[in-house]
């Protein structure tokens, strides 16, 4: 039922504050100042490296955990899609935690890369959210995500929810390694984002005025940096899937190491770039493409957007947010942005062409 909303995509989006809130429940524990996970027979502090395979939307969710696990908890992470995974080889060292994520855990690729992983004798996780999956039952540790039925093709409010498991784990592995400085600040960061995901839904106009914009142009580009540089391959991934536009996403400084070259008028540019330590090195390479006629819209908060939303075509502005949990918020104007562009298309947004919500065959 897709209640008074005009796509099951929409109504996953407009959800996300509550599954959220409702995945977070199970892994904080509020009046403690604790993150906590599931019951585990293994000795997490034991855990020397990290190795996590995904597909597609799921991925991102790994690449954005290497930045938080390596950050918080000084643990060399890799992270593979699933597909290449099984068939390179992968050198598998003792004291490896191996982390699948996936949505309906079915996944053809992602189930034969953990099944390798176990069969080479590796601990393992999940982080899922269909429970009764193939997936859910075969890790070592289950760190479900309380997302719900996801119907739409399009991954959405799955996504946000791996993100926030992710996060708690992380801070697991941190406090495990005896590295995680003050836990009740990253407690009450996570307990914010519900209320920083309505704010940005809050700015669904905005991104439904300027989606027309977007729908126009053959090719598109994403920038950004740290964990939002996986976010921006997440909001090309769900362009193209569902609008049929060309997009990719790339590293804010791998611009001029290549895909400059493609920028004029022609190809909007959508910079996801949080104020903070890294939004200077990212404005610059954003200004370098505007040199060159780029039409960039700033996805930043105020402070961000007062000082570098000039000469863009649209700013969506975001609250302030603390750096941990700005992929969840930021993830919201991405995935608005690619819904509209679909609608004004006028695209099958639920089921796009040629996919599968569920890709049970290699
Ligand atoms: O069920 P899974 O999370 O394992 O699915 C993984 C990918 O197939 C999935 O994320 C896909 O990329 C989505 N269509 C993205 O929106």
């Amino acid at each position: 039922d897709k209640g008074n909303h005009r796509h099951f995509m929409q109504k996953e989006i407009y959800e996300q504050p509550v599954v959220v809130a409702q995945t977070l429940r199970s892994y904080l524990r509020p009046l403690e100042s604790k993150v906590a996970l599931p019951d585990m027979d293994f000795d997490l502090s034991a855990i020397e490296r990290v190795a996590i395979v995904a597909c597609g939307t799921a991925s991102y969710v790994g690449m954005i955990g290497k930045y938080w696990i390596e950050q918080l908890a000084r643990v060399p992470v890799e992270v593979d899609v699933a597909s290449e995974y099984r068939y390179r080889d992968p050198v598998l060292l003792p004291n490896t935690l191996g982390i699948v994520i996936s949505q309906s855990g079915e996944t053809a690729d992602t189930l034969a890369a953990l099944r390798h992983m176990r069969a080479a004798g590796v601990t393992t996780a999940g982080i899922i959210n269909v429970p009764t999956s193939s997936m859910a039952r075969e890790v070592d540790l289950l760190m479900p995500t309380h997302a719900g039925p996801e119907i739409g093709v399009a991954s959405t409010k799955a996504f946000t929810c791996q993100l926030a498991v992710m996060a708690a784990f992380a801070a697991n592995l941190a406090r495990a390694k005896g590295r995680l400085g003050d836990e009740a600040d990253v407690v009450q960061q996570l307990q914010q984002v519900p209320e920083a995901m309505s704010e940005a839904l809050g700015h669904d106009g905005d991104i439904e005025a300027m989606a027309p914009k977007i729908a126009a142009a053959r090719d598109v580009l994403y920038l950004g940096r740290g964990p939002e540089f996986p976010l921006a391959l997440e909001g090309a991934l769900k362009l193209k899937e569902i609008s049929y536009i060309h997009a990719e996403g790339y590293a804010s400084g791998e611009m001029k190491h290549g895909p400059i070259a493609l920028i004029d008028e022609a190809v909007p540019l959508i910079v996801i770039a949080p104020s903070g330590p890294l939004f200077d090195k990212t404005v610059s390479n954003m200004q370098e493409a505007q040199a060159r006629g780029a039409q960039v819209v700033l996805i930043s908060d105020a402070e961000g957007i007062a000082q570098a939303g000039e000469n863009t075509i649209a700013t969506i502005e975001m609250p302030k947010v603390a750096p941990l949990i700005a992929p969840l918020v930021y993830a919201v104007p991405v995935q608005l942005l690619a819904y509209h562009v679909a609608v004004a298309k006028g695209t099958d947004v639920d089921q796009p062409r040629n996919l599968a919500k569920s890709v049970t065959v290699e």
